[in-house]
């Protein structure tokens, strides 16, 4: 058996970017993907571990962007053991206020759309071959109501009914799915996501990526259906999504996500 190949989109920063240096720690050869140039150098970080490592930029907000991409893949006429399907953005603020539509549809564009089509186009030769793991990065929000990140929710609380729904269709086929639930992890999805005057934006505790990606390996060698990620309070998060009313929830969440509700934004 040849060395196995993981692909990981959003690859160039945060969760993405360890992902990549614990595949590659553990003897994995890398296609990583990201939308613009930070993706090179996170290719050369990763290569210096020894192993064989390809960027691959494509935008995967993008009906033709990730085509491409999955085009890209079919031309390496090589299995894809593991696809991580990570790249996701937010868009903070008020829904009908001052964001811009084009940024709440990348959200769906994105971390929706960009989902199913990519598993769509490589789930197949992994049934058909009998082995692969699919690996959802959803989060520990997919349950709750998010004024203020509202499509962003909306779109985690998609991806993990979505991974949920096929992880039991490909029962019994050698293809496990993995959903990934982090909490609040110390990437630039906050600054990103224009998220850096609210309380979610400022809170200091936040996870380690090199931590989140250490318990997503494990749980993707395992096989497990899902992990949440970080201490583990925030189960929490995910069993309060299953148990407490909307309505609830999703005034709770606004305490963190209205914007300027950080007592010390971030600067920056
Ligand atoms: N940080 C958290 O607290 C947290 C919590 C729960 C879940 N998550 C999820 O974890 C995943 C990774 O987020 P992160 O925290 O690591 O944020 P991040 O540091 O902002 O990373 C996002 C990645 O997605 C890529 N990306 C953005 N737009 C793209 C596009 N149009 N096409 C292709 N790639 C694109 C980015 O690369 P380019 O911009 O270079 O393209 C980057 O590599 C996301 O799905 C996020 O929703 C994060």
């Amino acid at each position: 058996m040849g060395t196995p190949l993981v692909v990981i989109t959003g690859a160039s920063t945060g969760i993405g970017r360890q992902l990549a240096h614990e595949f590659a720690r553990h003897g994995f050869d890398l296609v990583l993907t990201a939308d613009d140039d930070l993706l090179d150098t996170t290719v050369e970080e990763v290569g210096a571990r020894g192993t064989r490592v390809r960027g691959m930029r494509a935008d995967l907000a993008t009906y033709a962007g990730t085509m491409e991409l999955a085009e890209r893949l079919d031309a390496l006429e090589r299995p894809v053991d593991v696809l991580i399907l990570n790249a996701g953005v937010g868009a903070g603020g008020p829904f009908a206020g001052q964001t811009s539509l084009h940024d709440q549809l990348r959200v769906v564009d994105l971390n929706v759309a960009g989902t199913v089509h990519l598993a769509k186009r490589l789930l197949p030769s992994m049934v058909e071959r009998g082995s692969g793991r699919l690996v959802v990065v959803s989060s520990t929000v997919a349950g709750l109501p998010g004024p203020y990140q509202a499509t962003y929710n909306a779109s985690k609380a998609f991806v993990s009914s979505f991974a949920a729904a096929i992880a039991v269709e490909l029962r019994g086929t050698g293809v496990t799915v993995t959903t990934v639930l982090p909490g609040l992890t110390d990437t630039e999805f906050f600054a990103r996501a224009g998220l850096r005057n609210t309380k979610l934006g400022a809170l200091s505790f936040k996870d380690d990526p090199v931590r989140v990606a250490r318990q997503t390996y494990a749980a993707v060698v395992a096989g497990r259906a899902h992990v949440v990620t970080g201490p583990a309070y925030n189960w929490l998060f995910v069993l309060a999504g299953r148990l407490l009313p909307d309505r609830l929830l999703a005034r709770v969440h606004r305490v963190f996500s209205a914007p300027g509700s950080a007592r010390d934004p971030v600067v920056g």
